[in-house]
Formats: C-alpha cells, sequence, structure tokens
C-alpha cells in the first residue's frame, strides 16, 4: 500500500528523532495495537527497544507461546517474559466478584509490569498503542474500568510514576490504518485480523471462582470453538468470538456410563464499537457440529450452550 509506506518511513523518522539514543521499554499483549506498536519501534530504534509481556496465567491455549515466538524468535526482540500465572491465580483464589476480579488482576499487572520495567536499564520512554479514538474520546466500558495495557498506564499515572517520556506512535491513526500499516511491516494475518481480547483474559470468561482446572477446560474448548469458525470462514465477520464455562456441573450419559462434567456457553457478535453487539446467527448444523465436536474433544465439559443475548441489554462478556 503506497500511503501506509509512505506513513511507515515519516513515522521511523519521527520515533528516530523523539528517541535519539535512548532506551524504551513497551508492554506487549499480543492485541493488533502492542503488536503494531512493537514492530514499528523495533524497526526504528532495534535493540533500544526491550518489551515486557505480562503472563497473568489468564491466556487462551498456546497464546504466550505464540506473542514469544513471533516477536522474540521471529522478529528478533529483547522481549521479556514476566510468567507471573503463580502470582496471578493465587491471590484470585477465593475471588468470585467480577469487579473484584478486574482490581485483582489490574492491580497485580501494574505492580509487575513496574517490576519488569524497573528492571530495564536507562530507559527514559515509553511506548504506548494509543489510537486517534483513545485521544479525542476516552472509553469507558460497561463492564467496569478496563485493564488493557493501554489503561493500565493512562489509570496508573504509570509514566509519570517511573518517570519515563511517552512515545505514542499509532496517535493519528484509526483501527483500520493500524491493521494496514501491520501489514505493510509484515505481521501476519493471524495477528492483525485478531478478535478484541479483554485485559483480564479468561478470569471473565470463568464466572465465579477460578480455578486451574476449569482454565484448562475452558482453553480447550475455546480452541475447538475458534478452530470451527476459521474453517468456515467466518472469523472475520464476526467482532469477537469465545467460550465460558459455566459454574454448574449437568448430568449426562456418554457410551454405558452417566456424566456429571461443566456446562459451557458459546459466544459470538457482530458489532463495529463494542458499544452494542448482535449475537451472530450461526447456522444449527454450524452449532451442532460445534457441540459434538467440543463435547467429543475437551474433557470436561458435557453440554453446550449458544448465547443468543445481544447488547443491550447482555454485555458481551459474561462478567
Ligand atoms: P462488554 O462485556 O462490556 O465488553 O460488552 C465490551 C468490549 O470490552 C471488552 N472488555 C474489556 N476489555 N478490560 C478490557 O481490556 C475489561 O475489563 C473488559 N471488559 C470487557 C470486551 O472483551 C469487549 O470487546
Amino acid at each position: 500500500d503506497w500511503t501506509m509506506g509512505a506513513y511507515r518511513e515519516e513515522a521511523i523518522a519521527k520515533i528516530r528523532e523523539q528517541v535519539g539514543s535512548s532506551h524504551v521499554i513497551c508492554g506487549l499483549s499480543g492485541g493488533v495495537d502492542s503488536s503494531v506498536t512493537a514492530v514499528l519501534l523495533h524497526e526504528a530504534i532495534g535493540d533500544q527497544l526491550t518489551c515486557v509481556f505480562v503472563d497473568h496465567g489468564l491466556l487462551r491455549l498456546n497464546e504466550a507461546e505464540e506473542v514469544v515466538t513471533m516477536f522474540r524468535d521471529h522478529y528478533n526482540m529483547k522481549l521479556i517474559h514476566a510468567d507471573e500465572s503463580d502470582l496471578f491465580l493465587g491471590e484470585l483464589e477465593g475471588v468470585s466478584d467480577p469487579e473484584q476480579k478486574r482490581k485483582t488482576i489490574g492491580k497485580l499487572f501494574i505492580d509487575v509490569f513496574q517490576k519488569y520495567a524497573s528492571e530495564i536499564e536507562d530507559a527514559d520512554f515509553l511506548a504506548q498503542g494509543t489510537l486517534y479514538p483513545d485521544v479525542i474520546e476516552s472509553v469507558s466500558f460497561s463492564g467496569g474500568p478496563s485493564v488493557t495495557i493501554k489503561s493500565h498506564h493512562n489509570v496508573g499515572g504509570l509514566p509519570e510514576k517511573m518517570g519515563l517520556k511517552l512515545v505514542e506512535p499509532l496517535r493519528e491513526l484509526f483501527k483500520d490504518e493500524v491493521r494496514a500499516l501491520g501489514h505493510e511491516l509484515g505481521l501476519p494475518a493471524s495477528f492483525i485480523g485478531r478478535h478484541p481480547f479483554p485485559g483480564p483474559g479468561l478470569a471473565i470468561r470463568c464466572p465465579g471462582e477460578i480455578t486451574r482446572d476449569k482454565l484448562d477446560i475452558l482453553r480447550k474448548a475455546d480452541a475447538v470453538y475458534i478452530d470451527q469458525i476459521r474453517k468456515h470462514g467466518l472469523y472475520d465477520e464476526i467482532w469477537q468470538a469465545f467460550v465460558a464455562i459455566l459454574p454448574v456441573r449437568t448430568v449426562g450419559v456418554m457410551g454405558d456410563g452417566r456424566t456429571y462434567d461443566y456446562a459451557c456457553a458459546l459466544r459470538a457478535v457482530t458489532s463495529v464499537d463494542g458499544m452494542t453487539a448482535d449475537y451472530y446467527p450461526f447456522s444449527h448444523e454450524f452449532l451442532g457440529e460445534t457441540a459434538t465436536r467440543i463435547i467429543n474433544e475437551v474433557q470436561g465439559i458435557n453440554r453446550v450452550t449458544y448465547d443468543i443475548t445481544s447488547k443491550p441489554p447482555g454485555t458481551i462478556e459474561w462478567e
């Protein structure tokens, strides 16, 4: 793309001018905005960039591995994989209130990010994937305070607290332009076209108390569901799709035996900005096939439901 090619060169020149020979820290989540920010910065300043990827143990199947492989091995970036699952899951033990989950995760996230970032020597700048819409209006989710990396920094006043200046190379762009820039920078479609994923991750897709057992089951079911959606060519038509594991076990039959396992709910919505949403009208064939696959392939689930609530009155996430 001609325009994005020119934009890329301009953005790189600006970053070099702003940063000089200083070191930059970038919080990387694997989402579109932070990924494009990281790749652009890396192209501009190479080893003067260190990315911090906070792994709270609430990511999807193989997600941490995919992020580390892409940015550390493929792009050769300096990347700190802050694997703090034990810390997060430990603090979340016994917590079942949605807002309490968000608060716990949000606070730990800032602490952890700050701890790892403070070990990076001579850092002067913090990079953020702020987009133009973030600049002109601050969106607040109905689901409560957002804990994306972005809002962590905004809410926590982290740059000031850490004595860092901000680099925000995507400040002039809209989401579709960020995607185009990502494409221009060679990021694969699996990163550019990703559905949004909430900061608290699987915690808010596991209503009630979070256990490692439930998270494992949820990850497997979600992977089968997304695989089904991709195989049927529906991924790009859907704004967001995921499985929620329900805090209830139900009776089923399997062969000669009786099962007593978790029920799950499939969620898929279309939306423009996440503020309102419609449930996606899957065919009955798709739903039936997906239910069969999940029950056959995921031990621990014996019942699958489809959530047909739109927003409003529902929210997209279950918590
Ligand atoms: P709801 O569930 O409020 O979600 O309809 C709207 C959009 O926001 C995402 N979401 C969050 N993102 N931290 C985030 O970073 C949060 O606490 C949070 N809650 C919801 C949700 O995934 C959807 O895209």
